[in-house]
């Protein structure tokens, strides 16, 4: 190993989308200028124009049977489009390729395939033009830049016994430190610039590095000048724990060992190419993912670093579109030689095996399209010969899901209730890789999506302050669509009076009734809903009961005390407009219950079973477990096969049978799926399946469809559309114009309508984290610590100023769970500052503790 010190290069690759648009190019120029301005030299790799790869692809198919002329004008003119929006003309050496070109595909016609030579000849010139037009914008800008050919640099190697077509679509080139390359560069301008993808092989011919390989470029570029680092500028900040795309709460990786990269890479993530791992882990390389759009954020910094060494999964991964090939032969056992005969016919077809997994009569293989060209003419030969030898079926298409990390052995214990989500699907394979990172599950493609979300909802929990966890992608985008109109967030012009609170209270949880009454009125806005019961575990403060009840909204309760107290702070309401839905609770809060005359929700057997005589002539209304359970975290889904809510369907006949023997008529259905739900299908189907079991019960009038309705965390998600939940539910009960429809959300009525203030008490800096400790923590404010609830905090002293330091705000509790906010922007911060944590007007004062005997924030209405 040779260590890159020493050496002023640094490697600055950029992805086709850096390279297509003049605003992504001012920041690459920004960029290459702020390292020159470090002292260093860059070499700046890069791709052609986004789609030209495939254009020129498409073009070589045209030109064999007809005129290519008007593919060939539509390349010409994104470059020259390009070339005019960054101030430059179109330069000469653009010119000469779309010439060079032209010949190329005129001498094409007539012919009946396209020879591997000339493919990579031509797919070489989108680089080759782009890397003009790059050259020439930067020395536009007065940077003293090289435009350097890769191919005189990049030599691919020759592998004996290797597949024609890889050797020249997918060649691998030799990267030992580089002298003669680096003296010539070292003579070269202040920086270079040359193209990702092509290299040339002994004969001198263009040769391809297989697609997606600028990555693989930039890496050979940067051990072969033993560059201070290699930066792979993309079109996302960094490596994340799932597709971002699909999982918006997939979290930045911050640092990853380079085993964990490749992992991660070679298992359908898309921002690195595989390849490029292998170089820069080999001479010690750092290597820095960002995004070109997002010049500020920190990205992924790939090292040998060991990091922590604790069994955790750090990223949940997709490949989709696999071919699993399955080799039966009863003789396979104990026969010698048959698996090298086997694989010998995947090596004789150029296919590369990816997963494999065997069995006394059965192996099982991947084939992965990424490392494999799979028109089903070459699968259809396969078969063919592999018949010769044993029972073969083809299975596809599939998707591997793997979950990556460190010692993932170390986990498989806490993988159980991840397996129970594969219940029903069907495994084809099951890898765990020898290198102990990675456990893969091969199943139907048509599945992966939904499996991988919620794989990450399982897997991905991230240990408060490690540093290897950044921002969610979500969060990362928020500031860009940031703030709802300031008029819906009602502190910003109350800041002064929050002030004044605070001045006198260190820790007070602040409450906006108009807020509260806002929320309600919405609610009672429903036209298809008749009755909303207003969940008070999520805020009981008497104030807001009763602001609650005078918007004309019903209570619902779940405990003794929260009854009492209902019918202390709102004497006047209705004893029917309570209703008490308690779980497991003692036979005496039934009895209580019942005698005071509130409506009282069942939902287990035992009652009725062991204490028959309490419902004897009276109504009752039994909570259904639908069977699915929904919400913002695991411990607030309330329905489905784990949870203790709720009398399955399949017991409900044994329910209204011991109903009936008691002398109990049931009323009403109801079913709670969990709490933050956004999708407006759970009330719609929740109300489908209770009115689906009217007809089941003679006396039935009430369908509860429960609450649970989100409210966004972040100012940049949409808020449910209640607007579409009326329309939704309004079309069920249509066909119930029998039954009246209920609904009881907490969160929704409440949330926004409190802060928690909280006091700046101390600063620390440790290591890379920057903490800023409040006069409270989880003893106010629990939701951080236990579902990783995400609140948005400011500073209210400052608000306004720019936010430029990156902090994680703390509470004084003895418990490294005790944060409020990990990774938050905030301007600089000083003891006696006030921090303001929005959207705590639910389940916050309300789940709070004197834990540490330390008493929880004061609440203050306004
Ligand atoms: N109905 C029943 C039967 C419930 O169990 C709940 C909440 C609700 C209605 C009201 O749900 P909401 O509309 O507020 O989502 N502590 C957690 C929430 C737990 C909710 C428990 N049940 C949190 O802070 O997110």
């Amino acid at each position: 190993m040779q260590s890159a010190g020493g050496s002023p290069w640094v490697v600055l690759k950029f992805g086709g989308t850096s390279v297509s648009t003049a605003a992504n190019w001012r920041n690459v120029a920004d960029i290459v200028r702020a390292r020159v301005a470090d002292g260093l030299r860059p070499l700046v790799v890069h791709s052609a124009l986004t789609g030209i790869t495939d254009r020129l692809d498409g073009l070589l198919a045209t030109a064999l049977s007809g005129d290519a002329s008007a593919e060939l004008d539509e390349i010409e003119r994104r470059h020259a489009v390009l070339a005019r929006d960054l101030g430059i003309a179109t330069p000469p050496g653009v010119i000469l390729i779309l010439a060079e070109l032209r010949r190329t595909v005129a001498s094409l016609k007539h012919l009946r395939e396209v020879g591997d030579r000339t493919r990579a000849q031509v797919l070489a010139s989108g680089e080759l033009m782009a890397t003009h037009v790059g050259a020439d914008f930067l020395k536009s800008l007065g940077l003293d830049a090289v435009w350097l050919d890769a191919r005189t640099a990049l030599r691919a190697e020759e592998h004996a016994g290797r597949h024609e077509k890889a050797s020249k679509l997918s060649a691998t080139c030799d990267f030992s430190p580089d002298a003669a390359l680096r003296g010539r560069l070292d003579r070269a301008g202040a920086l270079v610039v040359t193209q990702g993808f092509i290299a040339s092989d002994s004969a001198g011919d263009t040769v391809l590095l297989g697609r997606g390989g600028s990555d693989t470029s930039g890496a050979y570029f940067a051990a072969k000048l033993s560059a201070q680092r290699l930066e792979i500028w993309t079109d996302v900040p960094g490596m994340f724990s799932g597709n971002p795309r699909s999982i918006p709460g997939a979290r930045l990786l911050q640092a990853l060992h380079y085993d964990e990269a490749q992992e991660i890479a070679s298992n359908g993530a898309k921002v690195l190419h595989p390849r490029c791992i292998l170089p820069v882990r080999q001479y010690a390389i750092p290597l820095h993912v960002y995004a070109t759009q997002m010049p500020g954020l920190c990205g992924t910094v790939v090292s040998g670093a060991p990091g922590a060494s604790a069994a955790q999964v750090k990223a949940i991964c997709v490949k989709k579109d696999i071919t699993l090939v399955s080799l039966e032969s009863p003789g396979m056992w104990h026969q010698v030689g048959f698996l090298a005969d086997a694989f010998q016919v995947f090596k004789d077809h150029g296919l590369s095996v990816d997963l494999i997994s065997t069995s006394e009569t059965s192996v099982t293989v991947s084939l992965d399209p990424a490392a494999n060209a799979l028109d089903p003419a070459i699968v259809d030969a396969l078969v063919q010969d592999l018949s010769a030898l044993c029972r073969v079926q083809v299975i596809g298409p599939c998707a591997s899901l793997s979950l990556v990390g460190r010692n993932i052995r170390g986990i498989l214990h806490d993988l159980g209730e991840a397996f129970e989500l594969f219940e029903e699907q069907k495994i084809y394979l099951v890898s765990q890789a020898a290198n102990d990172l990675n456990f893969t599950f091969v199943i139907d493609e048509t599945q992966a999506d939904r499996l991988v979300q919620q794989l990450h909802d399982l897997l991905i929990r991230p240990g408060q302050g490690d540093p290897v966890w950044g921002p969610t992608w979500e969060q990362l985008h928020a500031p860009a669509t940031a703030a709802p109109p300031a008029a819906e967030r009602w502190w910003p012009a109350r800041r002064d009076e929050l002030l004044a609170i605070a001045r006198e209270n260190s820790a007070a949880y602040v409450y906006d009734l108009a807020t509260v009454d806002a929320r309600a009125r919405a609610l009672g806005r429903l036209h298809s809903i008749d009755r909303v019961f207003y969940a008070i575990k999520a805020n009981p403060h008497p104030q807001i009961l009763r602001r609650v009840a005078a918007a004309g909204l019903a209570l619902e309760c779940v405990s003794q005390g929260e009854v009492e107290r209902v019918l202390r702070e709102v004497p006047d309401l209705a004893l029917d407009r309570i209703l008490f839905t308690p779980n497991f609770a003692s036979r005496d809060e039934y009895d209580f219950a019942l005698s005071a005359g509130v409506r009282l929700t069942l939902d287990n057997l035992h009652p009725l079973q062991y204490w028959p005589r309490l419902f004897q002539g009276r109504e009752i209304i039994v909570r259904v477990d639908p069977g699915f359970g929904r919400g913002h975290h695991q411990h607030v889904r309330t329905a489905g096969l784990h949870s203790k809510f709720g009398v399955p369907t399949f017991e409900l006949e044994e329910f209204a049978r011991l109903a009936r023997a008691a002398g109990a008529r049931i009323v009403g259905l109801h079913a709670h799926n969990g709490s933050g739900i956004f999708s407006v299908s759970n009330w719609v189907e929740t109300a489908e399946l209770l009115a689906g079991l009217a007809g089941r019960f003679a006396d039935l009038r009430y369908i509860n469809i429960g609450g649970g309705i989100g409210v966004p965390e972040m100012f940049s998600r949409s808020p449910l559309d209640l607007a579409a939940l009326d329309a939704a539910i309004a079309a069920v009960r249509a066909h119930h114009p029998k039954l009246e429809f209920w609904m009881e959300p907490g969160r929704y009525v409440v949330a926004e309508a409190g802060v928690l203030l909280a006091v700046v008490t101390q600063l620390k800096g440790k290591g890379e984290v920057r903490y800023v400790g409040v006069a409270t923590g989880m003893n106010s404010l629990i939701r951080p610590a236990l579902y990783g609830a995400w609140h948005e905090i400011v500073n209210l002293t400052r608000l306004g100023e720019p936010a430029s330091e990156t902090c994680t705000i703390v509470g004084p509790i003895c418990e490294s769970g005790d944060q409020l906010g990990t990774d938050r922007a905030l301007p600089p911060t000083e003891e006696g500052d006030v921090l303001l944590i929005a959207n705590a007007g639910a389940y916050g004062h309300a789940m709070s503790s004197h834990y540490n005997l330390r008493a929880p924030a004061i609440e203050i209405v306004i």
